[in-house]
């Protein structure tokens, strides 16, 4: 065995030169693991192998560059990219790459320039650059098409979707499919079989038969455009993806092909947008550390799960768990409620479609019902409570709860702001008692607000942590205060969505604001959306708010047919006269004067005190680090991710001194709703950015 360097072996197996990458965790294309493959294939190439295999060790083939790489400042000079690339498409003997785990970004342009691929069917294969505001700029953008053809490309770009093998080796990306754990075998036999029959050393690069299927035919970009239209609506990265391909088709050359790539990939990556992917990247796999616990703390089996409550919220949060396997045990007071309950949970799979019939009855098996908590959950080992929002009726719960319950089992409360200490006071385990603050719908919904009370034990967090990566979820770990994280933030927004409504701004110019900001809609489209009667009483409405006003004239959202806005038959919105009266004649009541709102000052009211209230949360340690509120607002509030979350937002605009100065101005303006965090003071009077909030 020749050791080329730190990460890189070479081996020879009979005839077979085989090349050898480990670099933990997933082989990105660092500067070592490039230089590694360079001085390999060039070692391969000079000795006397006739066919040479490129695999990798540990779980994964490579799985892309090495993005925190990316924007950081130049190391030591090594090989590039190309160079590997080059060396091993120009090989002079069959070159095998040997896949497993996933072949992502760079690691597929990698593959792609092996003259055939041997996977494992548990493979993924995929370019997932446009996830991080980019574009394959190895190849992958002039490569691919020229492998699956136009419109696969075009989906598998956009997308960046992770292909399973099978599904791969359909569209010719893999040549071979391996016996799951004999891929390094299989890749020895078939570089064999390329030497034994002579087969041709197969260049990617030089096959154009596929673009020319495409060439004349504008049209195939056209529709795909108009098809994804609102799917990439603000992102920069997709349309450039599309642009390669068509550069692909259209250019003389590969070469001409590859500089438009080159090109379009500097500019994504010099702009804000791929910064803010990126970040989030990291953000979100940072959230699950917690400091102060070890990563491999031995966790609780949660092998059987209690639901208490079969409304939507319970439903939703019952089918995560029946998703991946686990036995789910929901409990309601009364039959009807409970069959309901479990006739959503059906009609829900049925309708969704996304497993296959049989694991579709599997997983709706999984779930039963229950009318006595004593019968169910005396062996659960995890119980999450989604009834009302009331004190008195969680305090019950938890009592019995702690009466019942084995020894060990976690106790969760879906709380959306409840005190969770007073919840946990009820019982004699306060340690095991956590928040578990799903969104709705739960079964679709990525965030989990893990909330941590005074006494939770670390193992309760960290089993929550990793269970939530289980069932799909992207957790962020919060603290107990009023509407935890997300929902605090969002206090600030609809506070300032409301008045600005009262000082002379259309509530459709508000949502036109933030809907053009990114988010997927503003707060008053969403306010008919899920309709305005929630938590509104007829019997004690007496006109004093706008909402009162709307719902006593029987508008209460899109199913009403009229809310803020007036809603066709296609539930198309358009702005209301009616409503535009009402707060007309709001505003006269009150003697205001009603002035006119540019779009700068309503992105200003509702972004900035956002801000300044994340600064608050952290100061007072009710979340770890900057960047898990980027993630919560990320993943639960639709903030647009390629403008990374509120704290990096918050960076990009200027920094916390921007930040001040506004709410400092505002403050003076219009009162102490606007009073500055201290910790924003002090983050500017010591030069620092959010993002040093690290926890
Ligand atoms: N670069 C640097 N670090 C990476 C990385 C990459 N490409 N991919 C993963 N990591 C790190 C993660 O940050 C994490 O680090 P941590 O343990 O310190 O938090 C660790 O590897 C494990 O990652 P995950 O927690 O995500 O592990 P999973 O097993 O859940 O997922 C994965 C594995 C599917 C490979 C997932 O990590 C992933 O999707 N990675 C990104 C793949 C990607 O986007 N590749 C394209 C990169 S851009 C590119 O190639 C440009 C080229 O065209 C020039």
């Amino acid at each position: 065995m020749t050791e080329i360097n730190s990460v890189t072996t070479l081996t020879h197996d009979g005839d077979v030169a085989v090349i050898t990458l480990n670099s933990p965790p997933v082989n990105a294309l660092s500067g070592n693991v490039r230089q590694g493959l360079y001085d390999g294939f060039k070692a391969a190439g000079a000795s006397d192998a006739k066919a040479i295999v490129l695999i990798c060790e540990g779980r994964t083939f490579i799985a892309g560059a090495d993005i925190s790489e990316f924007g950081a400042a130049a190391g030591t000079p090594t090989a590039s990219l190309f160079d590997v690339q080059d060396m091993m498409e120009n090989a002079k003997v069959p070159v095998v790459a040997a896949i497993h785990g996933t072949a992502l970004g760079g690691g597929l342009e990698v593959a792609l320039c092996a003259h055939y691929r041997v996977a494992v069917p548990s493979a993924r294969l995929g370019l997932p650059e446009v996830a991080l505001g980019l574009l394959p700029g190895a190849g992958g953008t002039q490569r691919l098409p020229r492998v699956v053809g136009v419109e696969t490309a075009l989906e598998m770009m956009t997308s960046g979707r992770h292909v399973p093998a099978p599904e791969a080796a359909k569209l010719g990306l893999v040549d071979e499919l391996a016996e799951e754990g004999k891929l390094k075998e299989a890749a020895l036999a078939f570089a064999n079989k390329c030497v034994a029959e002579n087969k041709p050393l197969v260049k990617i690069s030089e096959n154009n038969t596929k673009l020319e299927a495409a060439r004349g035919k504008p049209e195939i970009f056209a529709a795909f455009r108009k098809a994804n239209a609102r799917k990439f609506r603000g992102f920069a990265a997709p349309e450039a993806n599309i642009k390669c391909i068509e550069a692909a088709v259209n250019s003389a050359s590969f070469d001409e092909g590859l500089k438009a790539e080159r090109k379009l990939f500097g500019e994504l990556m010099m702009g804000s947008q791929s910064a803010a992917q990126r970040y989030y990247f990291f953000a979100e796999r940072q959230a699950q550390k917690i400091p102060g616990i070890a990563d491999d703390i031995p966790l609780r089996p949660i092998k059987k799960v209690g639901v208490i409550g079969a409304g939507t919220m319970g439903g939703g949060i019952a089918m995560n768990f029946a998703n991946v396997g686990i036995p789910v045990v929901i409990v309601e007071q009364q039959q009807a409620p409970l069959d309901k309950g479990l006739a959503t949970i059906r009609s829900n799979y049925e309708r969704s479609r996304t497993a296959k019939p049989e694991e579709t009855a599997k997983r709706i098996s999984l779930i039963t019902g229950s009318l006595s908590m004593e019968e169910a959950f005396a062996d659960v080992d995890l119980v999450i409570e989604a009834v009302f929002e009331r004190m008195d009726i969680k305090k019950d719960i938890f009592t019995k709860l702690d009466a019942i319950c084995k020894p060990g089992a976690i106790l969760a409360t879906n709380t959306s702001g409840l005190n969770i200490d007073e919840i946990a006071s009820v019982t004699k385990r306060p340690q095991d008692v956590i928040g578990l603050h799903f969104f709705s719908p739960a079964n679709v919904m990525k965030l989990l607000e893990i909330v941590r009370a005074d006494h939770t034990a670390d193992d309760v967090i960290m089993t929550s942590m990793k269970l939530s990566k289980q069932i799909g979820k992207i957790a962020a770990l919060v603290g107990v205060c009023p509407g935890f994280v997300g929902n605090r933030i969002l206090g600030q927004r609809q506070r300032e969505a409301q008045k600005l409504v009262l000082e002379g701004a259309m509530p459709w110019d508000v949502d036109r604001v933030l809907y053009d900001f990114g988010f997927p809609m503003g707060p008053f489209a969403m306010s008919d959306l899920a309709g305005l009667d929630i938590g509104w009483v007829k019997e004690k409405s007496n006109g004093e708010t706008i909402r009162d006003v709307l719902c006593e004239a029987d508008r209460r959202g899109q199913k009403t047919g009229a809310g803020y806005y007036d809603y066709d038959e296609n539930r198309n919105a358009q702005p209301s006269a009616f409503t535009e009266k009402v707060i007309h004649d709001f505003i006269v009541k009150s003697g205001a004067n009603p002035r006119k709102i540019d779009d700068e000052e309503i992105l200003e009211r509702c972004i900035y005190p956002m801000i300044n209230e994340a600064v608050k949360i952290l100061e007072e340690g009710k979340a770890i680090r900057a960047s898990d509120i980027d993630v919560v607002w990320v993943n639960g509030y639709g903030w647009p991710v390629y403008r990374g979350g509120p704290m990096f937002y918050g960076d990009l605009i200027g920094g916390p001194a921007v930040v001040l100065k506004k709410m400092q101005e505002f403050e003076a303006k219009m009162g102490d709703q606007f009073k500055p965090a201290a910790l924003l003071e002090k983050l500017v009077a010591e030069g620092k950015k959010f993002s040093d909030l690290k926890g």
